[in-house]
């Protein structure tokens, strides 16, 4: 194949992607790519020193066409600690390129390839520990379209999911270093799409309209993990699975494994958030695998009605559980004293508030609020007594953010309503209420 003429490759922070190649001739390519370590935010409150290839993580989205001529200009910033090289799995030769990139701080280095292969690869450092430079966040994706590119679509962007490994537990407040013990383990503390917790929410989240066609460039850099990548309210329309060039469609998941990718396409029939996961779901909820897609346009009550009846269901029949107690209404309970409350508060809320709520009561931004400080919680606990007694919906606002779910009710006696609601007011920051049994009996 010929190559035309010379030109830079325009290169881009997640989520955007470059424009697409469309009917270009295969040309010479000049890429630009510089290692850079920083501290960035891991998640609210919690810094990372990140080792990065252009800044971001993931890196810059390289974009080319099958029968570039790729000059690759690698460097590395003066003020990094390591050497770093980097390995394109779109590369045909040693290495996919690692040997020839190695550059010392303040060194740069320059190799050819040609792309060969269409599809969406990984690319990555592969400096020794090869694992702790993977998993410090030196990844990206590089695509190769095939001869007169990719279909059209109206919107494109680049997802890519990693695991971390940090000294402190999830959500643990300060500088976090890097746990090699638990990356050995692949005990992973955060899996997150776009370097952090958040990175694909609130301002940082994806926009389409209603009828437009999205395709995800979705890449997974591991180190350790594979993700089962999934949209939750969304059917992936077409799927080029692991990235190459055989498409599946009707897809609800797709796996993505770790240094792999896939391309996803869905067209948006209906207005609302769509939730990116790994369902691998503890991954979504308690590890930060959670990014949202926000489609506007008008509804569409053909393909999604919503709600259209609600009322009471009353089968007539009791199906007890073991917790539910045998009281009888109007007996009068002993109360228990502050210390016992204490101890039976913190095993009810061990084993009935932490998966949501988290350990020490910091809820999981976007999805649980927040039990620790909670203005929500502190201003009324005959409402708090009701949303432990009898579940909660609809929209609230704790500390100023917005939350409209579902709290499931908790099936737990009026004593251990009373002992965990206690331990929570006279735990992290609250005002030190006390809840008595009287009180949750007499909600009704
Ligand atoms: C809201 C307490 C278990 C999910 C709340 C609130 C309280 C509370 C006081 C009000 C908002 C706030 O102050 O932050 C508890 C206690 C629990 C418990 C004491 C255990 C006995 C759970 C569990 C889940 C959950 C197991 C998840 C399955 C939620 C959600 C909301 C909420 C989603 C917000 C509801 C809405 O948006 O209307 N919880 N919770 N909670 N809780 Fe729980
Ligand atoms: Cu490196």
């Amino acid at each position: 194949m010929k190559v035309y003429g010379e030109s830079e490759a325009e290169m881009t922070a997640p989520p955007m992607v470059p424009k697409p190649v469309g009917k270009r001739a295969a040309t010479k390519l000049i890429v630009n790519m510089e290692v850079v370590e920083k501290e960035m935010e891991m998640a609210d409150g919690v810094t990372y020193n990140y080792w990065t290839f252009d800044g971001s993580v993931p890196g810059s989205f390289i974009r080319t066409r099958v029968g570039d001529e790729i000059e690759f200009h690698f460097k590395n910033h003066p003020d990094s600690k390591l050497p770093h090289n980097i390995d394109l799995h779109a590369v045909t030769g040693p290495g996919g390129g690692a040997e020839s990139s190695y550059v010392a701080p303040g060194h740069q280095a320059t190799f050819n390839f040609k792309t060969m292969n269409p599809g969406l690869y990984v690319y990555h450092c592969a400096t020794a520990p090869v694992g702790m430079h993977i998993a410090n966040g030196m990844y990206g994706l590089i695509l190769v379209e095939p001869e007169g590119g990719l279909p059209p679509v109206d919107r494109e962007y680049y997802v890519m999911q990693g695991d971390f490994y940090t000294e402190g537990e999830y959500g643990d407040r300060g500088f976090q270093a890097f746990d090699m013990n638990k990356a050995v383990d692949e005990d992973a503390d955060y899996v997150v799409f776009n370097g952090k917790v958040g990175g694909l929410t609130g301002d940082n989240a994806l926009h389409a309209k209603v009828g437009e066609t999205v395709r995800l460039y979705v890449g997974n850099g591991g180190p350790n993990l594979i993700s089962s990548f999934h949209v939750i309210g969304e059917i992936f329309d077409r799927v080029y699975a692991e990235g190459g060039t055989t498409i599946n469609e009707n897809i609800q998941t797709t796996l993505i494994p770790a240094g792999g990718a896939a391309i996803v396409e869905f067209k948006v029939e209906v207005p609302g958030n769509l939730v990116l996961v790994d369902h691998s779901i503890f991954r979504a909820f308690n590890k930060g695998a959670l990014g949202i897609l926000k489609v506007e346009g008008e509804e569409n009550e053909k393909v999604y009605g919503g709600k259209t009846a609600e009322g009471v269901y009353n089968p007539g029949t009791v199906v007890s559980s073991e917790s539910a107690t045998e009281e009888t209404d109007d007996a009068p309970v002993a109360e228990l004293s502050m210390a016992d409350k204490m101890e039976r508060g913190k095993q009810v809320y061990t084993q009935n508030c932490l998966a949501c709520h988290q350990a020490t009561g910091g809820g999981v931004p976007n999805a649980f609020p927040p039990l620790a400080a909670s203005d929500w919680l502190n201003a009324d606990p005959h409402r708090a007594i009701d949303a432990v007694k009898f579940g909660l919906s609809g929209e609230i606002k704790v500390n100023g953010n917005v939350y409209n779910s579902v709290m499931p009710k908790q099936n737990i006696s009026d004593e251990d309503v009373a002992s965990v609601l206690t331990y929570i007011y006279n735990n992290w920051d609250n005002n030190k209420s006390e809840v008595t049994t009287e009180m949750v009996k007499s909600r009704k």
